[in-house]
């Protein structure tokens, strides 16, 4: 798929068929992940495959907003190393970075995914790290929702020329209103 089409047509997939993921498919798309930009070139990420049904399946326990891993067969861990990366702002934006790549990289291979919000919420950040028994020094950052999709999506109009602003900050103030 062309890059520019890949980033328009990905979008949040919540309902997914009974089938596995590949580990090569796994390689691919945390290899993507990898390839991310970073500030100083640190890498601060790891990255958890967790497919077993059991710690799958806990998931919704801590997270209000994450029904669908029942159904879907791997999710990511994308965590950050704050011994690599001590600025939290960097190393959530690292793995921002990073997430966003394992998003594009599952959709380019025809993977439905859906990012799981995990950093700030504390609680989250909790439940994560007590499922996974990660020590203090990693912070996990997001959950990265994999499968195939059973799901058909259009592509919304997402452009908004008001919101693009030629060399300053416009005189009268834009509306920052909701989509
Ligand atoms: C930081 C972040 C946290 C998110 N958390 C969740 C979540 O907990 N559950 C969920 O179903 N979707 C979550 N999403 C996905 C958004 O709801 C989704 O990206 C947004 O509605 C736009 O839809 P699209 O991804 O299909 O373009 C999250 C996205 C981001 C970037």
């Amino acid at each position: 798929m062309d890059t520019l089409q890949t980033i328009l047509t990905r979008r949040s997939i919540r309902k997914f068929k009974n089938l596995p993921i590949s580990d090569e498919s796994l390689h691919r798309i945390i290899e993507a992940a990898m390839y991310a930009p970073s500030a100083n070139n640190r890498q601060p990420w790891h990255f958890v495959i967790i497919d077993d049904r059991t710690l799958l399946d806990q998931i919704p326990g801590f997270h209000p907003y994450a029904a669908m891993v029942k159904e879907a067969p791997v999710v990511i861990s994308v965590c950050g190393d704050t011994r690599l990366e001590p600025a939290e702002g960097y190393l959530a934006l690292n793995c921002g970075a990073a997430t966003q790549n394992l998003l594009l990289a599952a959709h380019s291979l025809e993977i439905g995914s859906c990012w799981l919000g995990i950093y700030p919420r504390e609680e989250r950040i909790q439940g994560v790290r007590e499922l996974l028994e990660l020590p203090n020094h990693i912070l996990p950052m997001a959950l990265v929702v994999l499968g195939i999709s059973n799901e058909i999506h259009s592509t919304p109009h997402r452009f908004r020329p008001d919101r693009v602003y030629p060399n300053h900050w416009p005189h009268a103030e834009p509306e920052t209103g909701r989509l």
